[in-house]
């Protein structure tokens, strides 16, 4: 068998980086200001600079991001949430857990990002807030999703976990609703050495809120003008981020590159029309977290890969309307078959900065191989 391809290699990216990153982490350690602090208060000036956005806060991961967001906006028992039913749990997740009620949505079959036509329909009175999720790197077409906003007077709570860096009409994601969520999970295109996240937006009431939120809504300590909860990012986590956004950008541009370089070698393999691509929005920069394809007999193809040593993900094969912590919400299991077909088909593969072209070729033959049978 040939040297595996990892889905993601963390070492690739580890290993240059070594002396600043052990140097960062001991300069917190030297100072034993472990919380928030001077790293995390720098952190976030340099993140408000690249996304663009008025206030960026650390916060202790993208889960929390969300709930924090909700929470700010005063969301919980008789409002409702319309969120995609495909994605990463925490999006469904966080609206529960502040009491309100998620309204799942089918998603767009080129970009699987939330189709606006179903936001519209699913608009009732009790509707307050709609969270696009920007799944895999790809922006969502905010525009149109702001005038439904604005019509309906809803909050727009941006889930960019997986979308650091990605544009819509070259406006960074995050920085165009009313809150912005990302997370630094270390698979993140900016990840952190353990969990932590960002809650970003232009309103410097909603921040003011937002910062007291993450620390038990104290100011002064012991003081509390509202109930928050611990949402805090350590210093550790703001240092080794430091290090890593000045590199953010080139490694952005080496996912893009090996997804055009996909394109180029599933064409020469005659698999283009076998293979799904991904879609591109032409308005959109997409950065790529994810390189998904869609392919038939999905399972059997991905167990060809692993024995192959191909590393590859399921994101995501459960949609939520499908979940059974959410049976008891009534969506019609049913009502979304776009998120059905899409969980039977996709299959993420290796796409991370690193990844050497003749690495990328074995990813293309061994698929091709796959579906051969
Ligand atoms: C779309 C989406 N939302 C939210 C989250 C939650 O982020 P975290 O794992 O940092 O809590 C993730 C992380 O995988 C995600 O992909």
């Amino acid at each position: 068998m040939s040297t595996p391809v990892p889905l993601l290699d963390l070492q690739a990216q580890y290993r240059p980086l070594r002396d600043e990153l052990l140097a960062a982490v001991t300069r917190v350690c030297d100072s034993q200001r472990c919380i928030l602090g001077d790293e995390v208060a720098a952190l976030e000036r340099e993140l408000a600079a690249y996304l663009g956005v008025g206030h960026a806060l650390g916060v202790s991961s993208g889960t929390d991001a969300l709930v924090a967001a909700l929470m700010a906006l005063e969301l919980g028992p008789g409002d409702e949430v319309i969120t995609p039913t495909f994605s990463f749990f925490a999006s469904a997740g966080s609206v529960v857990r502040v009491g309100a009620r998620p309204v799942f949505v089918d998603v767009d079959p080129a970009t699987y990002n939330l189709d606006l036509d179903a936001v519209r329909r699913a608009i009732t009175p009790r509707t307050r807030a709609v969270m696009p999720v920007h799944l895999y790197g790809q922006a969502v077409d905010m525009q149109p999703l702001m005038a439904l906003a604005a019509e309906h007077g809803l909050a727009i709570v941006e889930d960019a976990a997986q979308a650091i860096g990605a544009k819509d009409r070259g406006v960074a994601v995050g920085a165009i609703g009313t809150i912005g969520c990302f997370s630094f999970y270390p698979t993140k295109n900016l990840g952190a050495f353990g969990d932590g996240g960002l809650v970003t937006t232009n309103d410097a009431r909603l921040a003011d809120r937002l910062r007291l939120l993450r620390d038990h809504g104290q100011h002064p300590k012991y003081h509390h003008a509202l109930v928050g909860g611990n949402f805090r990012l350590d210093a550790i986590q703001g240092a080794v981020l430091r290090v890593k956004l000045p590199h953010l950008a080139s490694w952005t541009e080496g996912r893009r590159r090996n997804a055009a370089r996909y394109r180029t070698l599933f064409a020469e393999a005659g698999l283009d029309g076998v293979v799904g691509l991904p879609y591109e929005r032409p308005d959109a920069f997409h950065i790529y977290n994810q390189f998904v394809v869609q392919v038939p007999d999905r399972d059997r193809v991905r167990a060809r890969l692993t024995e192959q040593g191909i590393g590859t993900e399921i994101y995501y094969p459960v949609p939520f309307h499908r979940q059974a912590c959410f049976a008891s919400l009534g969506h019609p299991v049913e009502a979304f078959p776009v998120a059905d077909a899409a969980a039977g088909r996709v299959l993420a593969l290796p796409v991370y900065p690193e990844l050497a072209p003749e690495q990328q070729q074995q990813v293309v033959s061994a698929l091709a191989d796959a579906l051969r049978g």
